[in-house]
This record gives structure tokens, sequence and C-alpha cells, in this order.
């Protein structure tokens, strides 16, 4: 008797390629020989998501804000993303903030985000940081970053954290399939 393939999607935008490796990270963590994962940038075709049973969508902060493009497409695909398991994150600098108003920006969920996380119904929702190079940032954004208790730059990406992300949307998948089958039999 076979088993059922559950199978997941993981969505993202990127600016300059961070998220999209970030994205590609964690749909390699959630191969297995019980799931089919796509990892697919939007802009290009995403397939529709009702057939999918978990979607990771995924958007780097520009500007104090998730990228345009992701917010529109998400907004757009809401129908579709209503019957599979949905997780959020993002990519920014906050993660990697130090210092007391640093720390406490990191736990914050800004708005725009918390609203399209319940839009989304989302079973979790993650902030990672990103990678940030001094010599590409403005003088004034790089003086809100040190006041903000913003150190370090380069590529500040902790893997070991998307990965523990990874294994908890893993886990929390088979349960629910295993929940389903039971209620189903
Ligand atoms: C134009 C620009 C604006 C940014 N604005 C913010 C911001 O407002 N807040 C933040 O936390 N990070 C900000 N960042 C940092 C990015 O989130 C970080 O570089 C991330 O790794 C970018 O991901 P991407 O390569 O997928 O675009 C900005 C980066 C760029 C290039």
């Amino acid at each position: 008797m076979g088993s059922k393939i559950r199978r997941i999607a993981v969505v993202y935008a990127t600016g300059q390629g961070t998220t999209g490796e970030i994205a590609e990270f964690i749909g390699n963590a959630l191969e297995s020989p019980q799931v089919a994962v796509e990892v697919v940038p939007i802009g290009h075709q995403v397939p529709d998501l009702a057939g999918f049973d978990t979607v990771v969508l995924g958007s780097p902060v520009h500007h104090d804000a998730l990228m345009k493009s992701f917010v529109v497409f998400a907004y757009q695909r809401l129908d579709q993303l209503a019957s599979p398991d949905v997780w959020l994150f993002s990519v920014g600098m906050a993660p990697a903030l130090s210092g007391p108003i640093g720390r406490r920006l990191a736990r914050r969920v800004p708005k725009d985000i918390a609203t399209m996380r319940d839009a989304l119904a989302a079973r979790g929702y993650r902030a990672f940081a990103g990678r940030y190079e001094r010599a590409k940032i403005p003088l004034r954004a790089q003086l809100r970053y040190f006041l903000l208790g913003g150190r370090r730059y380069g590529d500040l990406r902790d893997w070991d954290a998307v990965r523990a992300w990874a294994a908890e949307i893993a886990m929390d998948a088979t349960r629910r399939t295993a929940t389903t089958s039971a209620a189903a039999s």
C-alpha cells in the first residue's frame, strides 16, 4: 500500500538573491521520499497553490516593508492559499540587531507582516537575517542601522536557524498528515 506523496511549494521574492538562496535551502531541507518540493520565484510561472499540502512564502524586507511584488502576489493568491498549510518568512536585518533597542525590534513583528500572516492564517512566521554589504549601503542608512544596534555587516544568514525552522515545518506536516489519515480511516 503506497502512502500519499505530500506536495510542498516554496515561493519567494528576492532583490539580490539572498532570499532565493534561503528558499532553496528550505526546499532541500524539506525534500524526502514522501515529499515532493517545488521552489519557485515569483515572476516565474507559479503553479496553482491550492494543489499543494504546504506552501512556504518568503520575501526580503526592503525599505521597511516586504517586497511589493511579493505582497501583490500573496494577496492575489489568497483563495489558493486557503487550503494548504502556509508558512511565512522574511529576510532583513532586524534579527542581526543587538543592544536593548535592537533586541526589542528583533522580537517585534512589523504591522504589514502581521496583517499578512493573519490573512494567510499562517502556521508560523520567522524573520531571518540576510546580507548587508556596507559598501552598498548609503551613509544615512548605515547611521540608522548603527543607532538601532546594527554592528555587523556582510552575509549574516544563520543557516542553523533556517534548518531548524524547516525541521519544524516538516514535523508539523508529518503530524498533520498522520492526523488526517487517522480521521479518514
Ligand atoms: C534597497 C535595500 C533596502 C533595504 N531596506 C531594509 C530595511 O528597511 N529593513 C531591513 O531590515 N533590511 C533592509 N535591507 C536589507 C535586506 O533585507 C537584506 O539585504 C536582504 O538580504 C536582501 O534580500 P534579497 O537579496 O533577497 O533581496 C535592504 C536592502 C536593500 C538592498
